[in-house]
């Protein structure tokens, strides 16, 4: 049954008539290196490069190792820049690079101002930025408000400090219950699993007060209520924005407020559970406050010169709720994660296209599309696995396995759809090489806090991000000048390696690079989508020029007519559309 069409709705150009929306600037020619103050004008919101940018995301530790101690660092981002520009992406998200003990690979921030030594050094770091903006790519990092890590100077301060103190006032401190106050003040519990509160020994010895901490008991909660927590951050932003920084990726964005009452909420915390519209809306995500923060933000990017962004990580639905995030004086952008978590079907898919496009026109936003991130089951995987039992948060040995091949298919069908979308667009590195997850990963070897937190039920995040390979017969598949890996690479990383697929017609790495680069000449990422069909097996759209067909179904279908420029996969014997194939077909 085909669904309703709905004309218009998706139109991104409301008054008819209005010309195509055109750059101000093109990221290529003009190179961003003259200075990081470079005059363009202030941010605009309909035709700023983030609208229709490809972003994407390193994870600095298993990127690339320079030095060959098995942990990714800055040197060895920038001596592989070259691949971002042959890939065709128009900026990087850097994830944390900042001092920190790593209890959470390094979302659990020492020092906001400088570079820890297992990455480089602050020298290091700028010089990453000119050389990226000198390649015409834009410069994300990672910003961390919800939380420090317990070894930032302020924890250690609160520690010492007396409880009521102005120390402790800029964490979230409270006496515990029951008459030794020996329980928790409230019944929270951590993303990570167990509960959400530590209790300290006071100065004096004496079994003290509870910290809060969302994530692991190295992350303690900042009050976002104290006057030096918000000036404190708005001074960090300074600073990277002096350094020439694009913008920022603001972790945990829908946290950062907690409800005044810090009242009970008898659920368990899931990092990538969200809210659903039919519960009400938990206390410690999403409270309207957090948008105050943002304003003033805003304010302060905005009196930069160039075009600085703020992109969410809200994990916040609907998509109306999320939607306010990125509000004209708000952020940039947000994650689309509703995306990132829908079914492989054709309503599935036809649904949270046509909501997020919906909800972010109606704040005159961008819409962004992601299928992987360093916190989630890479899509290679993940499409190749039976979810009917739920998303698993990791797989190891004794898991159900995805089927690699079905996965892989799906996903470069879902990534050809997802990079047909107006909007922008978010890349997990390795993604472009069809990485899988490693699913397989001896237990021993897991770093992420969630696996021990969970009591060791939850598998956590270890398999995604695993050091990625360049060449196939190298030392740790090219990821550094030795063997070492911070994670263990599985065996067969080495038919994935960039080497083998470079210049390999049909590998997953040429696809990308067709993608972006017609993603690029046909201005896909400004384009009006209008759908052509939508049905429970099909979907097909129009965009700038393109036709784009995704079959979700077992029957293969005929492609649109005219000229097919880019396909997932092969065409069957009779030349139509297999099942979990994308095809671009240019109107001849
Ligand atoms: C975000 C990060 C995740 C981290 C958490 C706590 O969700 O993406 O990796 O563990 O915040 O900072
Ligand atoms: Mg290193």
């Amino acid at each position: 049954m085909n669904r309703p069409r709905h004309p218009g709705h998706t139109e991104r150009n409301p008054t008819p008539g209005t010309p195509p929306r055109q750059r101000t600037l093109d990221t290529r020619e003009k190179a961003l290196n003259s200075n990081p103050t470079h005059q363009d004008t202030s941010a605009d919101p309909t035709t700023g490069w983030w609208t229709e940018a490809v972003i994407y995301q390193i994870y600095p530790r298993s990127f690339a190792d320079s030095d060959g101690d098995g942990v990714g660092d800055l040197p060895g981002i920038t001596a592989r820049l070259d691949h971002l520009t042959e890939l065709g992406v128009d900026a990087v998200w850097l994830s944390p690079f900042y001092p920190s003990p790593q209890a959470d690979a390094g979302y659990d921030v020492a020092d906001y101002r400088d570079v820890d030594p297992l990455f480089g050094t602050l020298a290091d770091a700028d010089k990453l930025i000119t050389e990226s903006r000198a390649r015409g790519l834009r410069v994300i990092v990672d910003l961390v408000p919800n939380h420090t890590s317990s070894a930032h100077r302020w924890f250690a301060a609160a520690l010492a400090a007396a409880p009521g103190s102005p120390e402790r006032d800029r964490y979230v401190f409270r006496d515990g219950k029951g008459p030794d106050g020996a329980q928790p003040p409230n019944d929270w519990q951590s993303v990570f699993g167990g509960p959400a509160w530590t209790r300290i020994t006071e100065a004096d010895g004496r079994p003290g007060q509870w910290y809060l901490h969302l994530f692991d008991t190295g992350q303690p909660d900042l009050n976002w209520d104290n006057p030096q927590v918000r000036a404190e951050f708005l001074d960090v932003l300074r600073f990277w924005l002096d350094r020439g920084v694009d913008g920022f990726r603001v972790d945990v964005a829908h946290g950062l407020i907690k409800q005044a009452d810090l009242a009970d909420w008898e659920e368990p915390q899931e990092i990538l559970s969200g809210q659903t519209v039919d519960k009400p809306r938990p206390p410690m995500w999403d409270q309207d406050g957090v948008h105050e923060v943002y304003r003033e933000w805003r304010a302060l990017l905005d009196s930069y010169p160039g075009e600085r962004v703020l992109v969410a990580e809200a994990w916040v639905e609907p998509a109306e709720r999320l939607a306010r995030y990125v509000r004209p004086d708000e952020m940039h952008q947000a994650f689309n994660f509703e995306f990132l978590l829908a079914s492989w079907t054709a309503p599935a898919q036809y649904a949270v296209i046509t909501r997020s496009l919906e909800a972010t026109d109606a704040v005159g936003a961008p819409t962004t599309w992601v299928l992987s991130n360093h916190d989630v089951v890479r899509h290679a995987s993940r499409l190749g696995l039976d979810t009917s039992a739920g998303r698993p948060n990791g797989v190891g040995i004794g898991d159900p396995q995805p089927d690699a091949a079905l996965g892989l298919r799906r996903a470069r069908a879902a990534t050809l759809l997802m990079l047909a979308l107006p909007g922008s667009a978010y890349l997990f590195q390795g993604e472009e090489l069809g990485l899988p997850e490693h699913t397989t990963m001896p237990d021993e070897a897991r770093q992420d806090p969630t696996w021990l937190r969970s009591g060791q039920t939850q598998r956590g995040r270890d398999g995604c991000r695993v050091p990625i390979p360049w060449e196939a017969d190298a030392p740790s598949y090219g990821f550094g000048p030795t063997d070492a890996s911070w994670l263990p690479q599985p065996p067969m990383w080495a038919e994935y390696a960039l080497d083998r697929q470079r210049g390999t017609p049909g590998s997953t790495y040429e696809l990308y690079r067709t993608a972006l680069r017609l993603r690029r000449e046909h201005g896909l990422g400004r384009g009006t989508l209008r759908w052509r069909e939508t049905g429970d097996e099909v979907l097909a759209f129009d965009n700038a020029g393109l036709t784009v067909l995704t079959n979700f179904g077992p029957t293969p279908v005929p492609p649109p007519a005219g000229e097919l420029v880019a396909t997932s996969g092969p065409l069957d014997a009779d030349s139509r559309v297999p099942a979990d194939v994308t095809v671009w077909v240019r109107a001849s």
